[in-house]
């Protein structure tokens, strides 16, 4: 039996999809167990792309049962719509999706109320205005709508209009939003009606599977910086994205989980607001933008680029407890002369090692870099870790004993085949 988990190790975005898909081949289930459609997993099957936000990334695996667990917020409207850009494409989903009866379900009240909050907070956190903060608030305030409530559509009508009349009485709304969120309301409860046949024990389900010994990966979404506790808070998302979160989310037991696989960027980027040490604000910032294609999968908008935060990436590792890394777009980094690593933090005249000294204050750090040689040939496509450039090797090995942790994958390209096993 194997349970593996896959997380994102800086700000998301570091390519899971890719590894969860790849890694998907033997797995009889793949499970989330956090976030909702704020995420954006791009998977590709031979030249199709396919951008999954609330669906875990096995969906493009025949057979293989994709869990939204417990701890996700559910979006109805976004799910069908996914389901049939999936079902487009001539995969079959049927049977295949199982959402937890006790995961959250979005509304578009609380995407208003994510999008209202934003524009007269000026744009605080960037949110991805998916309704994911509002409905997490719901949830830990005890007045959240959830999958079993989709099975009584009387209930959850009468649920939608109380939970406008409170958004609108505690001041979240404007009365108008009344008429503006009819069409909404009635996209909502046509989805949700849709929605409401995949809801089911999925806790029995991956339990059962578990015990019998089956494969099954865990698919983590948004990053650990990005957790809400572990994060560089306030400038987080609401959930727990860091492998501390499987035990909530899916009610699996933290010792069930043989493999912590980190996903780690071969650079940096970030999106929405809140610090970044390594950030660029230079030509090699652009750089990496252009090269790596760095702009949301989500909402289309531009990451921020920086070099690889080693200081970061060893929090991360610790964290998660991570069992060991996969160093995704290599390729990216073939075309610089020179590449940094930071390998420390300066603060107060102080030299830093620790993230979590400076997490509230991470705006204040200075970057303290090693540099190297860039290899400046194409290491696009190689499938064979000695068949890298020498100063790739010493770059990778580098990471690896910096954070304690082995790069047994590498990916070095979009491609399924695009990756080293190492
Ligand atoms: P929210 O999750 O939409 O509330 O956004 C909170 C913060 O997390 C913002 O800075 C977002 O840009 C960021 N964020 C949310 N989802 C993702 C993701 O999938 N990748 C990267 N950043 C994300």
């Amino acid at each position: 039996m194997s349970i593996t988990a896959v997380i994102g190790g800086q700000w998301g975005d570091e390519g899971k999809g890719k590894i969860v898909d790849l890694l998907s081949k033997d797995s009889k289930i793949v499970a989330r167990y956090q976030g909702g459609a704020n995420a954006g997993h791009t998977v590709y099957h031979g030249d199709i792309k396919v951008v999954l936000h609330q669906i875990p990334s096995g969906i493009l695996r025949k057979g293989c049962h994709c869990i939204l667990g417990n701890g996700m917020v559910v979006d109805p409207i976004g799910l069908m719509e996914e389901i049939e850009m999936v079902q487009s494409h001539g995969f079959d989903t049927l049977g295949q999706i199982h959402i937890a009866m006790n995961a959250h379900i979005v509304t578009p009240i609380h995407k208003a109320i994510d999008v209202a909050t934003e524009a007269a907070n000026n744009n605080r956190i960037g949110t991805t205005g998916r309704g994911i903060g509002p409905t997490y608030v719901d949830k830990y305030d005890r007045v959240g709508i959830r999958g079993v409530d989709l099975l009584d559509m009387n209930c959850l009508r009468e649920k939608l209009n109380a939970k406008l009349d409170s958004a609108i009485q505690a001041g979240h709304l404007p009365e108008s939003a009344k008429d503006q969120l009819q069409d909404q309301f009635h996209q909502f409860m046509d989805c949700a009606e849709k929605v409401a046949s995949l809801v089911s024990d999925t806790f029995t389900l991956i339990h059962e599977f578990a015990e019998r010994g089956e494969n099954i990966l865990i698919e983590g979404a948004q990053g650990t910086l990005l957790d809400v506790d572990h994060g560089t808070y306030p400038f987080v998302t609401s959930s727990s994205a860091t492998s501390a979160g499987i035990s909530t989310g899916l009610g699996l037991p933290t010792n069930k989980v043989e493999t912590i696989i980190g996903i780690l960027k071969a650079y940096i980027t970030r999106v929405g607001t809140g610090p970044a040490p390594t950030e660029l604000f230079d030509e090699d910032g652009q750089k990496l933008r252009d090269l790596g294609q760095e702009y949301g999968a989500t909402t289309g908008r531009p990451r921020r680029c920086g070099w690889f935060d080693g200081v970061a990436a060893h929090y991360s590792a610790r964290v998660n407890g991570l069992t060991e890394v996969a160093l995704t777009k290599l390729d990216i980094l073939d075309h610089f002369k020179e590449i940094k690593v930071c390998v420390a933090y300066k603060m107060d005249g102080k030299e830093i090692k620790n993230m979590s000294e400076v997490l509230h204050r991470l705006e204040d750090v200075q970057p303290i870099y090693r540099s190297f040689e860039g290899w400046q040939e194409t290491t696009t496509g190689i499938e064979s870790y000695s068949d890298l450039p020498e100063k790739t090797q010493e770059y990778i090995q580098f990471i690896s004993d910096f954070i304690g942790v082995p790069v047994k994958i590498i990916s070095t390209g979009p491609g399924r085949d695009e990756i080293i096993h190492n």
